[in-house]
């Protein structure tokens, strides 16, 4: 597929889309939006994928949404624009997502970062929620993803004063995964990606959605939702052939089925 603002990749068995804009640090217009998701959406009806690794370039994930897109926009302009929506259209990506970043990851590119399911980053990578600079708040789950991630009190400090993280700080807080240098975090995340995609298919998709649940739920409703979804897994031949090789002493061989 031939894509303007993006452009894509497979490395093995993993899909790479790299945001494309670099004049603009990769802001994100909704050509971009709309490729990304679509491009998504393919990888994850591919088969031969099973783990999609989204990425900017070593100067910046993304520095937010388009401003100028946006700047003239009235409240109702907005709300008939399907562009924060295209952030929620990731959600329903069900092969596992990781964002690899470097240099600047602001607004929504942050929140483009933390809507996938893992960040790998660079040494360079800064994180930040600058709305409040440009008399707006975030706007595509900035004050709910980050928060649930570095608690209150980072959140607050982030959103409202516009305090940025380092990579360091990033991970110290628990919204990165782990730092990488800048000439390797890429690679990084090609290989945690490819981790992934060569483990038990259904196992690695429903994992994501139990862990995923227990943003949406209470401890009693996450755990009664897990349950299910591990007796789901019985039903699997990679459930079988995975405790039967541990049985056999010998390496198992997925169906994905
Ligand atoms: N939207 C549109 N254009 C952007 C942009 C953005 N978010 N970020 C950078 N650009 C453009 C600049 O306008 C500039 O374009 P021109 O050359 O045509 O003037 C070009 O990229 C280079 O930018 P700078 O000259 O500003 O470069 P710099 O090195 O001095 O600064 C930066 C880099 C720190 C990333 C700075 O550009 C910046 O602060 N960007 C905006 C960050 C921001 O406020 N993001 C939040 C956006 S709102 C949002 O995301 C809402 C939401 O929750 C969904």
């Amino acid at each position: 597929m031939a894509y303007t603002f993006i452009l894509t990749e497979v490395h093995d068995r993993v899909g790479l889309v790299r945001i494309n804009r670099p004049k603009q640090y990769n802001a994100l217009n909704a050509g971009t939006m709309d490729e990304l998701t679509r491009a998504c959406a393919a990888m994850d009806a591919d088969p031969g994928i099973g783990c999609i690794v989204i990425t900017g370039d070593e100067r910046a994930f993304a520095a937010g949404a388009d401003i100028k897109q946006m700047m003239g926009a009235s409240p109702t302009d907005m709300l008939d624009d399907p562009f924060i929506g295209y952030w929620d259209r990731l959600r329903e990506i069900r092969k596992p997502l990781i964002a690899a970043v470097s240099g600047h990851c602001l607004g929504g590119g942050s929140e483009l970062a933390m809507a996938c399911d893992m960040i790998v980053a660079s040494e360079s990578a800064t994180f930040g929620q600058p709305e409040i600079g440009i008399g707006v708040i975030p706007g595509a789950g900035g004050t709910q993803r980050l928060t649930r991630a570095v608690g209150k009190a980072v959140a607050m400090e982030m959103v409202l004063n516009d305090r940025r993280l380092t990579a360091q700080e990033a991970y110290q807080w628990g919204l990165v995964n782990r730092v990488e240098p800048v000439d390797r975090y890429l690679e990084a995340a090609l290989v945690l990606g490819n981790e992934i995609a060569a483990r038990a298919p259904v196992a690695v998709r429903l994992a994501k959605e139990a862990i995923n649940y227990a943003f949406e739920s209470d401890l009693q409703g996450g755990v009664a939702h897990e349950r299910r979804l591990f007796y789901m897994l019985f039903a699997t031949q990679d459930q079988k052939e995975g405790m039967r090789a541990f049985v056999e002493k010998r390496k198992p061989q997925w169906s994905g089925r």
